[in-house]
């Protein structure tokens, strides 16, 4: 037995040790899937389940997520709920209509956040194969490091290009592919995204804006499997990955 729990014990009542701070993820998903050829992506069928449900049901298994705000397209808000009811996504708190681009849905669903939220993570809801250990470790960088995100070295040699012509390539070892969940302290992801938002900065990824306010994000475990559904040939690959995962 251990010292806390024989503490515990001695005491004759339930101790919480550790509590994790109250954590929230905000789920983007009211994007227009303009790269999947017609198919709302967050609804295609992945291994029998909707691709959002996969990233819902990894977000809710985790500690470290107390509350889950789904940001959403306006038609999609009572399919949404309707998912939350079937999978039993009991810390899905809100559903809401997105914005414009993603960082406006980010923002509507950071509006909304419990004032309980002391850190804050930001999903793709087009991220369905996100694990637990990915979000546990994004999470633990975060509470350090203010900001975190998910990270693979990249495999392919990148180059920068400007008007069809290479102009230099980055040293391989230094570029990484980052992924989601992003998570970060609740008054930097606030300040990042306003501060983004005014400047009409052109950030791809709420990191981004946390870097243009001169925080440096901790990168955490990212995977090769985390991929995010973009085209369709996205669907076959993750497809692939549940098989394996299933045959293990
Ligand atoms: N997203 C969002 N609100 C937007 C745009 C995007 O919540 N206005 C979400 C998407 O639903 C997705 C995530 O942000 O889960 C990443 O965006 P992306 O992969 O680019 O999705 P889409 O914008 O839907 O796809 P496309 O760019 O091909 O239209
Ligand atoms: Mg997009």
């Amino acid at each position: 037995m251990g010292v806390k729990r024989i503490i515990a014990k001695v005491l004759g009542r339930a101790v919480t040790w550790n509590k994790l701070p109250f954590g929230t993820a905000i789920v983007a998903a009211a994007g227009s899937s303009e790269r999947m050829e017609g198919e709302d992506k967050l609804f295609a069928d992945l291994c029998g389940l909707p691709v959002l449900g996969w990233s819902l049901r990894a977000l809710e298994a985790s500690p470290n997520v107390h509350e889950i705000i789904v940001v959403t397209r306006e038609d999609s808000i009572v399919p949404t709920a309707d998912l939350c009811a079937e999978l039993e996504i009991t810390k899905a708190t809100k559903i809401l209509c997105g914005g414009e681009d993603r960082l406006s849905s980010v923002l509507i669903g950071l509006a909304e956040a419990s004032p309980d939220a002391e850190y804050i993570a930001v999903h793709d809801g087009a991220r369905p194969l996100v694990t637990e250990e990915i979000v546990a470790d994004a999470f633990s960088k975060a509470y350090k490091y203010n900001a975190a995100c998910p990270g693979v070295p990249v495999n392919d040699t990148v180059k920068r290009v400007s008007d069809g012509f290479v102009t230099d390539t980055p040293d391989r070892s230094a570029v990484y592919a980052v992924q989601t969940p992003q998570v970060f302290s609740a008054d930097v992801l606030k300040a990042a995204l306003h501060n983004a938002k005014i400047k009409k900065l052109k950030i791809t990824d709420d990191c981004g804006a946390a870097e243009a306010i001169g925080i440096k994000p901790a990168v955490s475990l990212g995977s090769y499997e985390n991929i995010k559904i973009t085209r369709p040939v996205d669907l076959k690959l993750a497809e692939a990955i549940i098989e394996a995962r299933r045959a293990k």
